[in-house]
């Protein structure tokens, strides 16, 4: 694999993405950062992790999705690598919160931002954005965030964690590859945060609602079952959990 290590950067998503274009890249080109000054999260929020202490990572995924439905698989095979990779470094219960943060003892300990460029129908190049919070000990203004470090105890050595996702990555890529979406879809639902619970929702008009997680559609909406029976299907923009 091709480790590209920065000091600092804006963002190593769009350092992968600027480098894409001047350069020809191999698959799983990765690219780490000790620090990121204009790191960037989903809903185009922003994502800011402190120097050193975290793994600010993107890694050049080409040559693997053969079809744009494939697009949802890559991200619930990208959550599931995070935290299969993370678990075999602690002890933690983690869980995947839809649609693809890891949690651990109801705390985000990492974020993933996948940006999709589709050349053509059969050619898909994806930039895989992932920030895990290892040795960071200090979430100021994000009372909802914690670290391994600080659910553990202990601080961690962030390359083997780094080492221990991508080898993950890599393996459930050669799956999906291999046509074997199948399993990668049942492991993502069996960590999939509160599952077949009443879990509580905003909705973009700040209404609140409440209702059962039923799963998550091959096209990444996800299912949840209203009090009143009904079951209706959200995207990303439509809903926010929560925790
Ligand atoms: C989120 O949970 O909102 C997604 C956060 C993704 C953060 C990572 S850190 C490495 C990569 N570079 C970025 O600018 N963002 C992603």
């Amino acid at each position: 694999m091709n480790i590209i290590k920065l000091d600092a950067i804006g963002s190593t998503n769009t350092y992968l993405k600027e480098l894409l274009m001047v350069s020809n890249l191999s698959n799983l080109t990765v690219v780490t950062a000790q620090r990121q000054l204009e790191g960037r999260g989903q809903r185009g929020t922003k994502w800011v992790s402190q120097e050193g202490s975290s793994l600010s990572f993107s890694v050049l995924v080409k040559d693997s999705l053969s079809d744009v439905s494939q697009i949802f698989d890559l991200n619930i095979l990208v959550a599931l690598s995070v935290l299969q990779g993370i678990k075999k470094c602690c002890n933690l219960s983690l869980a995947i919160k839809w649609p693809n943060d890891i949690l651990a003892d109801n705390k985000k300990i990492a974020g993933i931002l996948i940006e999709n460029s589709i050349k053509s129908s059969t050619e898909i190049v994806s930039i895989v954005g992932i920030g895990i919070n290892v040795n960071q000990q200090n979430f100021d203004d994000l009372p909802q965030a914690s670290s391994l470090k600080l659910l553990c105890g202990n601080p961690f050595d962030k390359e083997i964690v780094l080492q221990s996702v991508l080898e993950c990555l890599s393996e459930n890529l050669e799956q999906l590859k291999s046509g074997n979406a199948a399993d990668l879809w049942k492991l993502y639902h069996d960590f999939l945060y509160q599952k077949d619970k009443l879990a509580y929702f905003e909705l973009p008009d700040k209404t609140l609602i409440q209702g059962y997680i039923q799963g998550v559609s091959p096209n990444g909406l996800l299912i949840v079952e209203l009090p009143q029976g009904n079951i209706e299907y959200f995207g990303l923009k439509e809903i926010k959990m929560i925790y």
